[in-house]
């Protein structure tokens, strides 16, 4: 142990993950390997739940990780993602989960829905960038973290394409990849996305600190 209880890592991490949805942890795992994952509820909080009240993806996934490291004093890590939109001045952003319900919230739209209400925001607009955001916060002790933050950026189309994925992704089009982000496999979106991209980068801050460096 380092002074001030923090522990030296030479070996694959236990990371608790700031999520009442067991299903981030299928996500994450594959995407940070050799890392080994547990929820809450593993270590005895199964309503481990944080309102992201925050006014980016970075305060909230940083209030996340900080509430479960506060609760169990064991590296946590949490994310945060949504899509942003340059002509609606970053809307959706990190109400993209929210977006468009009538009742700030309480009651969500489906995807195909909350994706219709989108577009229509964006009719006759020209300027039609935008970029999936993920942010990671890995949290190992109060005063040690780590931050990556990460982008997938796009355009937004007038119609849907696609049937794979989740959420925005039939209207976002990668042109470089000449797809929505719907049109491709899961080994094709895990490399591009922004999840798969802020993943890379902890998990080559994570080597190295099982490393010891
Ligand atoms: P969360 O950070 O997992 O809670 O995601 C917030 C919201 O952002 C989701 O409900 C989706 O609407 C949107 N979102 C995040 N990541 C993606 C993605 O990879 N594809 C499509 N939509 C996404």
């Amino acid at each position: 142990m380092r002074k001030g209880g923090e522990a030296c890592y030479r070996r694959a991490m236990e990371l608790f993950v700031a999520t009442a949805n067991a299903h981030k942890l299928v996500e994450l795992a594959p995407a940070l390997p050799g890392q080994v994952l547990r929820t809450p509820a593993e270590a005895g909080h199964p309503g481990f739940e944080v309102e992201e009240d925050g006014e980016d993806f970075l305060a909230n996934a940083l209030k996340k990780a900080r509430a479960l490291y506060s609760l169990l004093g064991r590296p946590s890590i949490a994310d945060d993602s949504g899509l942003v939109v340059r002509a609606l001045g970053g809307e959706p952003g990190v109400r993209s989960a929210r977006y468009g319900s009538p009742d700030g919230g309480a009651t969500k739209l489906g995807a195909a829905e909350r994706n219709a209400y989108l577009l229509e925001r964006m009719r006759g607009r020209a300027d039609r960038a935008c970029a999936f955001v993920c942010c990671l916060v890995l949290v190992l002790s109060e005063d040690r973290l780590f931050v990556v933050q990460e982008t997938c950026p796009g355009l937004l189309l007038e119609a849907p394409r696609g049937s794979g994925g989740f959420g925005y992704d039939p209207v976002v089009f990668l042109p470089e990849l000449g797809k929505t982000v719907a049109e491709l496999s899961t080994e094709e979106k895990n490399r591009v996305s922004h999840r798969g991209r802020a993943c890379a980068r902890m998990a080559g801050l994570l080597a190295g600190l099982s490393a010891g460096a």
